[in-house]
């Protein structure tokens, strides 16, 4: 069975001090960094863009994993592989159509990543699973940092993970919302192999100690 990863989300970090909490993640037991892109429109709130991304991946010694919560995502893909993301992830809701996106992504030689809203079924994923690397399946509703982490994602990694098994396809389960060191054994024991975390990261007095804890409760 491989590790389970933790992925420390950069929304939580002290954008003040972002060269710091890089080289924090960089000396931690953290395996990715977790960069969520924000448009305004798709969520209601707009975060970061290219420029910022640019400067934490000059910094950044760990797989890149890039959350678009953007309208239209097909007219960045090659802006954001040529900023050094290693996994690209899209919002199923966004895309008209996704098997031509994934194509994109992996064409820029990127991971493919498929991000679900809370209101969205697994089962929409039955004729595509097989072109994703990473179903990110959002705990909060897409937006923000710091909401309460929804009940409902557990039956829904279950039946990602049966979905997954019955298509013999690869695809790594990511949770995205609300994690803490409170549902991070049941989300693994569901099926999660990535668990993204921000506030509880981030908010903690001892963020390195935070991350090794949740790491290996992940890996318990
Ligand atoms: C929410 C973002 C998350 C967010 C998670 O739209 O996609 O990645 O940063 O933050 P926490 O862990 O604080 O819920
Ligand atoms: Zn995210």
């Amino acid at each position: 069975m491989s590790s389970k990863l933790i992925a420390p989300s950069i929304l939580a970090a002290d954008f003040a001090n972002l060269q710091r909490d890089i080289e924090m993640v960089n000396n931690s037991d953290a395996d990715w960094f977790h960069i969520d892109i924000m448009d305004g429109v798709f969520v209601p709130n707009i975060s970061f863009g290219m420029p910022v991304l640019k400067a934490i991946a000059k910094h950044a010694n760990k797989t890149i994993d890039v959350h678009l919560m953007i309208i239209d995502p097909d007219r960045y893909i090659k802006t954001f592989a040529n900023l050094g993301s290693d996994v690209l992830t899209v919002h199923y809701e966004a895309c008209t159509h996704l098997h031509r996106t994934l194509q994109a992504i992996k064409t820029e030689g990127m991971k493919t990543g498929v991000a679900l809203n809370p209101h969205t079924n697994i089962s929409l994923l039955e004729d595509t699973i097989n072109d994703i690397d990473l179903v990110c399946i959002m705990s909060v509703n897409p937006g923000f940092g710091g909401q309460n982490f929804i009940e409902n994602t557990y039956n829904k990694v279950k039946q990602l993970k049966e979905l997954i098994t019955r298509k013999g396809a690869t695809t790594q389960i990511e949770i995205d919302g609300g994690v803490t060191n409170k549902n991070a054994k049941q989300l693994v024991d569901a099926g999660a192999d990535v668990l993204v975390a921000g506030s509880y990261i981030f908010k903690s007095t001892n963020q390195q100690e935070t991350i090794k804890n949740l790491r290996a409760i992940a890996n318990s």
